[in-house]
């Protein structure tokens, strides 16, 4: 049985004042013993937010890591193993804002992979579809690339410590939802190309949905087979949505 995960993704929100007053009412959400919660700040908050959720069960990752897994000369970035030092315990990487906005590509997004998971991070690697792609039917092509890149560079069994998040880009803060049917075929896409190579780390990895999950949509998101839990951006902005989330990932 995989254990649910449900991360909040706060982008490029918050101040020092709104996100204490997000993380305490994060704290006071009851979230079901079999769920695993994580929420990823901005760098500048992450350490507020740590002394804020200590002593409590959600985890606190980072948004982004540098290329390089050790501290160095590389001005404006953040190492892993500082993420490490400093208590995170995971890192999104190829999210789709960064691989559109940014330009990351698929080889930059496997060394950040492997740079995390050497400090002792576990990514979270983001994958998913435009909506021309998906209109143009590549949607599987596109997203079984994404993946192969890191099978191909780094080998299956980097899975049996990282998650995968499946966003497809077109559902990203639209309020569109791709239906559980949708979110579904690609999750057994994902898992099956896992199975290829290791039907073992297939059968363990956690696969997120990401996309205007809400808490309204995510118990039937989460009730699909290989859904295991979602990567959850606005609607983890308010406390009391996303601990509903949580717990619809419990039941
Ligand atoms: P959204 O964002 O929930 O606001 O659509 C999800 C994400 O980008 O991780």
């Amino acid at each position: 049985m995989r254990r649910p995960l449900v991360a909040g993704n706060w982008k490029m929100h918050g101040t020092r004042a709104s996100v204490a007053e997000l993380t305490k009412g994060l704290r006071q959400q009851a979230v079901p013993a079999g769920v695993d919660v994580a929420v990823f700040p901005v760098l500048l908050h992450v350490a507020d937010v740590l002394d804020g959720v200590s002593g409590g069960v959600v985890m606190v990752g980072a948004q982004n890591c540098a290329v390089e897994p050790e501290q160095g000369a590389l001005t404006g970035e953040v190492a892993a193993t500082q993420l490490r030092d400093a208590g995170c315990k995971l890192v999104l990487v190829g999210h789709s804002e960064r691989r559109s906005l940014l330009q990351e590509s698929d080889e930059v997004v496997v060394r950040k992979f492997a740079a995390a998971q050497s400090a002792g991070l576990i990514p979270v690697l983001c994958v998913g579809e435009t909506l021309a792609q998906r209109e143009a039917g590549e949607t599987l092509a596109v997203v079984g690339r994404q993946l192969a890149s890191v099978i191909e560079s780094l080998g299956v069994d980097v899975f049996r410590q990282a998650v995968v998040a499946y966003e497809p880009v077109w559902a990203i803060g639209t309020g569109l939802t791709a239906s559980p049917e949708q979110a579904q075929q690609v999750h057994a896409a994902i898992r099956a190309q896992l199975a290829a190579a290791s039907a073992d780390v297939a059968d363990g990895v956690r696969i997120l949905y990401g996309g205007s999950v809400k808490a309204a949509n995510a118990a039937e998101l989460f009730g699909m087979p290989d859904i295991d839990g979602g990567l959850v951006g606005g609607a983890s902005l308010n406390a009391d949505e996303f601990g509903a989330i949580c717990r619809a990932a419990g039941n």
